[in-house]
């Protein structure tokens, strides 16, 4: 069974919570979202490996621990998992960036791929998947089992909301996979939305509908 984070700083809930509020700007919407997941990347890098390196100080040699190993890498599931990428970006900016374009099939609720480009060297690197909204887990599952094929070190999968649906088909199809959230929502409803959630992330980080 895979470990769920639930990440209840005041900071993080505080935030969400502007967040849901349906009159909340695209603006704040988008500003918010950022700041929430640079919350998250120290969370959710909280565990990585360090390495003991040699440093000379302007007054004398000492060690210091450093992040061992190839960059991390964000891969982010088009398109809301953009809105989250920049504010993990600003506490790790040397991760690498890999993309995953999946689309909602709007009457079977599967997932569509239309778009996968990643760093090389993926089997040296760890991976944190990023994507607003754990709903039915249609797309996590698939974007992870797309990337298993490129046996990456590590998979952890972020996101800003889930519900308890997502989180039982995620640990049924992955339950290596840790998942880190803000908040587990009640349930989804006939559309595959979150309860009370926040809405289509997508839409309101991108000002469409
Ligand atoms: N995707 C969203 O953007 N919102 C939901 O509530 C569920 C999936």
């Amino acid at each position: 069974m895979s470990q769920v984070h639930l990440i209840d700083h005041p900071l993080v809930q505080h935030k969400l919570t502007l967040m849901r509020k349906k009159e909340a700007s695209t603006n704040s919407f988008r500003r918010l979202l950022g700041e929430l997941a640079s919350l998250m990347a120290y969370e959710v890098t909280r565990d990585m490996a360090m390495q003991e390196v040699e440093i000379e100080t302007p007054l004398e040699k000492t060690t210091g621990k450093v992040i061992d190993g190839k960059k991390l890498v964000f891969v982010s599931i088009l398109r809301a998992g953009t809105g989250i990428l920049d504010g993990m970006l600003s506490v790790v900016p040397g991760a690498r960036v890999g993309h995953i374009g999946l689309y909602r099939d709007p009457k079977t609720l599967t997932a569509v791929e239309y778009y996968f480009k990643m760093p090389q060297d993926m089997h040296e690197r760890d991976v944190v998947v990023v994507d607003p909204m754990l709903a039915t887990g249609n797309s996590a599952i698939a974007a992870v089992e797309r990337l298993k094929e490129l046996q990456p070190k590590s998979i952890k999968f972020v996101c800003l909301l889930t519900c308890p649906e997502g989180i039982e088909a995620m640990q049924r199809a992955h339950p290596d996979v840790p998942l880190y959230t803000a908040a587990i929502d009640r349930q989804l409803n006939e559309h595959g939305y979150i309860l009370p959630g926040l809405g289509d992330a997508g839409d309101r980080i991108f000002g469409t509908k």
